[in-house]
C-alpha cells in the first residue's frame, strides 16, 4: 500500500470517528459533564488521586472509584465494572478489564440504557511501534470516553481497522490484543458491577468478601441483595 492510500485510510477513519462522536444523547452529555468535572477535581492538587505523584495504575484505580462515587452522588446508577473473557473463535485472547458504566432506565418501552465510561480511552489504543499516521489518529481520540456501547463499538472498529492497515503497511505483525474483537471484549462483554465501597455495613462487607471467592454468582447475589433489608445502594443487575 502506498503512502497516499494509508493517508486516505487515516483521513476517512478520523472523519468517521468524528461523525460517531459528534452525536450525543442528553444522557451522554450530562454524564460526560459530570465525569470530566470529577476527573479534573480528582487529578488536581487538592483532589484525592494525586496522579502526578502516583503510578499510572494507582491513578487509574483512584479515578475509577472517584468518578463512580461522584456519579452516584449525582444520582446516576454507576458502578465499577469488571469484565473477564476467555479465548473463543471470535476473541483471539483471554483477558480482563475494569472500567465504569452507568445503567439508567429509559423512557418508554425501551430497556435500560447503558453508558460506558473509560477514563484512559486514548491510552488503550497507543502503540509503541506505530506509524506516524496511526499515532496522529490516536492523538485525536478523546482521552476520556463517555458514550453508549454502539458508539464505542464503531470507534473501536474504525481505530482497529486503521491500526491493521498501518501494521500491514509496515509489514509488522498485529498482536492479538490489538485486534478489534479483543478491544471490544474489554467494554462490551458482560461485566460484573461492583457495589459501592464506602460505608460498608457488616452485611455488605460479608457480601463483598464472599463475592471475591465466587465472582460468577453475581446475578444471583444481586437478586438476593435486592431482598435484604438495610442496604443503602440501589440493587443493580448485570446486563
Ligand atoms: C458531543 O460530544 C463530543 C465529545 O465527545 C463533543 O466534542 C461534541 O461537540 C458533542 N456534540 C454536540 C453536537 O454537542
Amino acid at each position: 500500500m502506498g503512502d497516499g492510500v494509508l493517508t486516505k485510510v487515516i483521513f476517512f477513519s478520523w472523519f468517521f470517528i468524528q461523525v460517531l462522536l459528534s452525536r450525543n444523547s442528553s444522557l451522554e452529555t450530562q454524564i460526560r459533564r459530570e465525569t470530566e468535572a470529577a476527573i479534573r477535581h480528582l487529578r488536581s492538587e487538592a483532589g484525592a488521586c494525586s496522579c502526578s505523584r502516583n503510578a499510572a495504575n494507582e491513578c487509574r484505580e483512584c479515578l475509577l472509584r472517584g468518578v463512580t462515587e461522584r456519579l452516584r452522588d449525582a444520582g446516576y446508577n454507576s458502578a465499577v465494572c469488571n469484565s473477564k473473557w476467555t479465548t473463543s473463535s471470535s476473541i483471539p485472547k483471554a483477558g480482563e478489564h475494569t472500567y465504569i458504566d452507568v445503567v439508567e432506565a429509559a423512557d418508554g418501552t425501551k430497556g435500560p440504557v447503558r453508558v460506558v465510561i473509560e477514563v484512559c480511552f486514548r491510552a488503550e489504543f497507543e502503540m509503541a511501534r506505530a506509524s506516524e499516521e496511526y499515532r496522529r489518529l490516536v492523538y485525536r481520540l478523546p482521552e476520556v470516553f463517555v458514550g453508549k456501547p454502539e458508539k464505542l463499538r464503531g470507534v473501536i472498529k474504525t481505530v482497529c481497522a486503521a491500526a491493521k492497515k498501518c501494521m500491514e503497511d509496515n509489514k509488522m505483525h498485529m498482536a492479538p490484543w490489538r485486534k478489534s474483537k479483543y478491544m471490544q471484549a474489554k467494554w462490551l462483554t458482560p461485566c460484573e458491577r461492583e457495589p459501592p465501597r464506602a460505608a460498608l455495613s457488616p452485611t455488605e462487607a460479608a457480601f463483598s468478601a464472599n463475592r471475591h471467592r465466587k465472582p460468577q454468582a453475581s446475578m444471583l447475589t444481586f437478586d438476593l441483595l435486592d431482598k435484604l433489608p438495610g442496604l443503602h445502594w440501589p440493587a443493580v443487575r448485570v446486563l
